[in-house]
């Protein structure tokens, strides 16, 4: 089954200079996936919270697009906010690329499947007014989509398809 997945090199990666680590695990090399675009994003806040809709109104929701639009490791800095979108094709990429992902949460990463990207991610506690605390943010590294309907709404919200060269292009 040929598909199409959306990866994101979040903001967390690239201040923790990670992502020669990230496109390492993640090539053809080892794991048979092909490059079919890539490109380096500015995130705007309604980009952000366009590709991470499903999760609008949840605790983590705000801490979660601070993140990902780069305020949170780059304050500051609007010139270094940004991220990698890269688009890997390849028969059943959607789940390999998940594996070398790992777990969401970074800690269960660290517990579960060791050596996974995630692992090399952080947790941190989400505090209300009053100290306590009502969530997790977790900053793991790297976003991709999880099933060929999500891939294809994600890819055609970060690349236009000028972005994608037609004899590799999908949709
Ligand atoms: P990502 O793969 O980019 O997709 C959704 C993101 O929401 C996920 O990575 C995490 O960063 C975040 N997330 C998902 N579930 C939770 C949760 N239960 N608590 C905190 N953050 C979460």
């Amino acid at each position: 089954d040929l598909q199409q997945t959306l990866v994101l090199i979040k903001p967390d990666a690239l201040k923790n200079s990670l992502t020669g680590y990230v496109l390492s695990q993640f090539s053809e090399f080892h794991t048979g996936l092909t490059f079919a675009g890539t490109k380096v994003v500015h995130v705007t806040r309604m980009l952000a919270e366009e590709h991470y809709a499903e999760h609008r109104g949840k605790v983590f929701f705000p801490a979660l697009i601070e993140m990902i639009t780069g305020h949170l490791h780059y304050p500051g800095e609007p010139d270094k906010q940004r991220v990698i979108a890269i688009v890997y094709k390849g028969p059943d990429v959607i789940r390999k690329v998940r594996e070398i992902c790992g777990p969401t949460n970074p800690h269960v990463a660290r517990d579960e499947k060791p050596g996974c990207v995630r692992s090399l991610g952080t947790v941190v506690a989400l505090k209300d007014a009053q100290g306590n605390i009502v969530g997790d943010r977790m900053d793991n590294l790297i976003h991709a989509s999880a099933t060929p309907e999500e891939a294809e709404r994600e890819i055609k919200l970060w690349f236009r398809p000028d972005d994608i060269p037609p004899a590799i292009r999908a949709f």
